[in-house]
Parts: structure tokens; sequence; C-alpha cells
């Protein structure tokens, strides 16, 4: 059974100290997750050990970091392995958030090595994609995003193909309070899931968690992931509010 899954993307937010206090006022707040259910936090590289260990022995529950380099190791200035992510425990990382792929030029070709090398050393992909505004406007948004998919996801074996988690996010719905209503998500995810079947079987596109991300909140988080082919949802901002966040942990299915 595919898991529901609330993940945070604190992004470029937060001081250390802050980023303590929202871990622990989260931890204290009521939240009971069942086997289905995952939480994960996307926090900024240097907290991910921090978080880490705050959240050491709890069920469910993982951190991931925001990017990865696509090469193994070597005079990469700046950037970060998966080597070195492997080896301080994280097990996730967000590939090609739309942020990344407008502001440092992500390809799809880039983030298809990315996806390689975080499968290559057992650490799960958080693969993002989405369409602009003008495509939406179109009525092109299945074409956009089904390109993404080819070009990022469609070499991988059907054996590794299940070991993605796809997080469709609307870039016209990122950080603008507009939410996609609960039908324009359900209907590209569910176009999304029929291509994974198209591509590998039924079977397997029943098996991977599509996330929803685009201004989800505590007062929407229930209704979009109520529908059928949304399997939780990547936050940004409410993410950032321990409360808000909880409550949208006590949304998933
Ligand atoms: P918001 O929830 O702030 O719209 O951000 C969504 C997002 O980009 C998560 O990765």
């Amino acid at each position: 059974m595919r898991k529901q899954i609330a993940a945070a993307n604190w992004k470029m937010n937060l001081t250390y100290q802050q980023a303590e206090k929202l871990i622990d006022d989260l931890l204290a707040l009521p939240h009971q997750l069942k086997e289905n259910q995952q939480v994960i936090f996307a926090v900024p590289f240097p907290y991910l050990t921090m978080v880490t260990h705050k959240l050491a022995g709890k069920q469910n529950v993982f951190v991931a970091a925001q990017n990865c380099y696509n090469k193994k190791s070597g005079a990469y200035t700046g950037e970060t392995s998966v080597e070195m992510l492997q080896s301080i425990g994280v097990h996730h990382v967000v590939i090609g958030h739309s942020e990344r792929r407008e502001y440092f030029h992500e390809s799809n070709e880039m983030l298809a090595e990315k996806v390689d090398i975080c499968l290559a050393n057992n650490i799960t992909p958080i693969f993002c994609c989405g369409e602009p505004l003008t495509f939406r406007e179109a009525n092109e948004q299945d074409l956009f995003v089904a390109k993404q998919l080819l070009e990022s996801l469609y070499h991988l074996s059907a054996e590794d193909i299940q070991k993605v988690v796809i997080a469709y996010e609307p870039i016209w719905a990122i950080g603008t309070g507009k939410t996609a209503t609960n039908q324009q998500a359900q209907d590209i995810q569910a176009f999304i899931r029929h291509q994974i079947a198209g591509h590998y079987s039924e079977a397997i596109a029943n098996n991977i968690s599509i996330l929803y991300g685009g201004s989800v909140k505590a007062a929407n988080a229930k209704d979009i992931f109520s529908q059928a082919d949304v399997d939780g949802g990547l936050v940004g901002g409410a993410s950032l509010i321990a409360d808000e966040f909880n409550t949208i942990i006590n949304s998933l299915k």
C-alpha cells in the first residue's frame, strides 16, 4: 500500500534556534501516525544533523535534504553529495523543486542524474514536477508534466521507479495563496498515475505516492488529501508554523 506523506519544505527559512524551537513545538503537539503515514522534514543543510537527532527513534518520521549534487564527489565547491547525506543519516532528498529549476537552471536531464545518484545510494528522491501558469492557462499542464516525467524518470527500472516519491506542485500555486482546486489536483495526479501505469504497470503506479504542493494549509489539507490520487502534501509556508503543520499531518488519509 502506498504511503500517505506530509512533507515540510522549510526552503531557506529559519535560524538554527528557530528551527530547534519549531521541531520542539511540533513534537509537543498530539499526532499519531498510522502505519501507512509518514512525515518528512526537508530542512536547510546546516540543520540536518540537529533535526535528525531530535527525531531519533520516531517511527515513520524522516529528515530530507532540499537538494544534492549530481556527481559522486570531487572539485565541486559548495555542493553536497548524496554520500555526505547518507553518512549523516539522511535518506530523502527533494529533487527538482521548481525554485531550483528556475533560479539554478536545473534541467530535466540533470534531474535524471540526481534521481539516479540518489537511488544508487539508497536515498529516496522526492521528485517535483508542475507547470507554470502559462501552460495551465493554455490547458497544457498534462503535456508539460508528462515531459518532465519522461525526461527525468522513465529511464528507471520497474523496481527503481517505485522508490521515488512524486510531488506535483503547480508553480502558480506555490507561495501565492492560490491553491489548485481539489478537482484540478485530482485530475492531474490521476493523469500522472495513468502515465506511470502506461510506462510500467497499474500495480506499480498504484504503489507510488504522489503528493500535492502549492499553498497547502491547515484549512484546506483535509479536502485536498481526500482526493483519490493525492497521497499527502509537500508544504512550504504552513510547515513553518507548528500547529498548522500538525493539523496538516493529522489530515492525512
Ligand atoms: P507553499 O506551501 O508555501 O505554497 O510552498 C509549496 C512548496 O513549494 C513546497 O515545496
